[in-house]
């Protein structure tokens, strides 16, 4: 018998395989196909920011920063969450840097989640939400957005909720359909929660994407909220720097304190020169100020160009760098990802079906683009889609 035999391991999670946005990256690579599947900015970020980064390894800013963050990049952080969203959190014991937003969701629920505790997700969503709540021993409850209109439907909340829910995680503006929620919705939520002690993880990585005049309503902005919020962004998207994988997650003390515990053995720290760089370049508001008006000129640049050549349904954009489309005037014979499969074989452009973001694989012939790239890139991916 060989002495080199891998034990058997029982998965953790049995149900997860390749994620969609690796199946298409990998499909879009082999065709050539321009690459609007994964959501991911294909351009710089401010050279000033890789300036920063550098200088701070070149003054020996290399060493294990403080368990919760570097203090400035905490400051910084709540700073302007408080300009914007008019909440002090204290930096010293409401603000946690993270290995990017994955690591502050995983964290957040792995905190608070006990086995046999029920967390609401809102279908579609992003996809790490189900197996970290599996991994935590909890039970996912699934609530579909409204088809169509993505909008929340509030007597279905409701309907979901048990004495053993523990936490609901929302995400405005929302990753794949492109809706921002508004005040109203937001007060609904907190109205929804006010008599109960469910616990709120607020995905707004998206937080300064929102177009047309319109408001981010944090989590934050609503102190009743504010009192029972994991409150969740990431630089990498606001930055143009997805692969620095730093974010961060604001909460009232007692749940950071439960946060940080399972942070410390998690991650521990995050890097320590890109935490420095960070908390110099936030001195500046205006990056994250002018976002709303350098992505809505390249949202309107890529509806202008799909509205006026192809026979796609444009769905609202309202926020995120996403926008969806419906297909089935084009073909309404054939399933989201075998249409993504032929848009980025035959046509050669990648997209992202939204069945994925569905445990059933719900189907609405809707597929999404990301039009966080180059003009020339949308314009490379515009002549092409105009075939369809
Ligand atoms: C809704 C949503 N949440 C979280 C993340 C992850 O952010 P990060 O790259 O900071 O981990 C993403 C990235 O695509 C996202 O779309």
């Amino acid at each position: 018998m060989s002495t080199t035999r891998t034990p058997t391991l029982p998965s953790r999670l049995p149900n997860v395989g390749t994620t969609i946005f690796s199946v298409m990256s990998a499909l879009a690579q082999e065709h050539g196909a321009v690459n609007l599947g994964q959501g991911f900015p294909d351009f710089d970020c401010d050279p000033r920011l890789v300036e920063a980064v550098t200088a701070a390894m070149q003054q020996g800013l290399n060493q294990y920063p403080p368990m919760p963050g570097v203090p400035a990049l905490r400051e910084a952080i709540a700073a302007k969450l408080a300009n914007l969203y008019r909440h002090a959190y204290d930096p010293g014991t409401e603000i946690t840097v993270t290995a990017g937003a994955t690591q502050g969701i995983l964290t957040a629920i792995l905190c608070c989640v006990h086995p046999g505790d029920e967390v609401i997700v809102l279908e579609p969503c992003y996809d790490s939400y189900g197996p970290n709540i599996e991994l935590a021993g909890g039970t996912i409850v699934r609530v579909p957005l409204t088809p169509g209109s993505f909008r929340p439907d509030f007597g279905l909340i409701a309907a979901a909720m048990t004495p053993r829910t523990r936490a609901i995680i929302v995400n405005s503006p929302h990753n794949p359909s492109a809706t921002v929620w508004t005040a109203e919705e937001m007060q609904q939520l907190a109205a929804l929660l006010r008599p109960t002690d469910v616990l709120l993880i607020s995905d707004e990585v998206y937080e300064h994407m929102v177009y047309d005049g319109r408001p981010h309503v944090s989590a934050a902005s609503i102190p009743e909220l504010a009192a029972r919020t994991f409150l969740v962004s990431s630089f990498g998207k606001t930055y143009h720097v997805t692969g620095w994988k730093v974010g961060f997650v604001a909460a009232p003390a007692a749940l950071t304190a439960e946060f940080r515990k399972v942070h410390q053995f998690n991650v521990f720290t995050v890097n320590t020169p890109v935490q420095h760089a960070l908390a110099s370049y936030m001195a500046d508001p205006a990056p994250y100020l002018d976002l709303p008006a350098f992505y809505q000129r390249k949202r309107d640049l890529f509806r202008a160009g799909l509205q006026a050549n192809t026979r796609f349904k444009l769905l609202p954009s309202e926020g995120s760098y996403f926008q969806c489309v419906d297909y089935s005037a084009i073909d309404d014979s054939v399933n989201e990802t075998d249409f993504c499969r032929r848009l980025t074989t035959e046509v050669g452009v990648a997209a992202i079906p939204l069945s994925p973001f569905y445990a059933d694989g719900f189907e609405q012939r809707i597929v999404r683009f990301c039009f966080a790239k180059k003009d020339e890139t949308l314009q490379r991916a515009l002549d092409r889609l105009a075939r369809l």
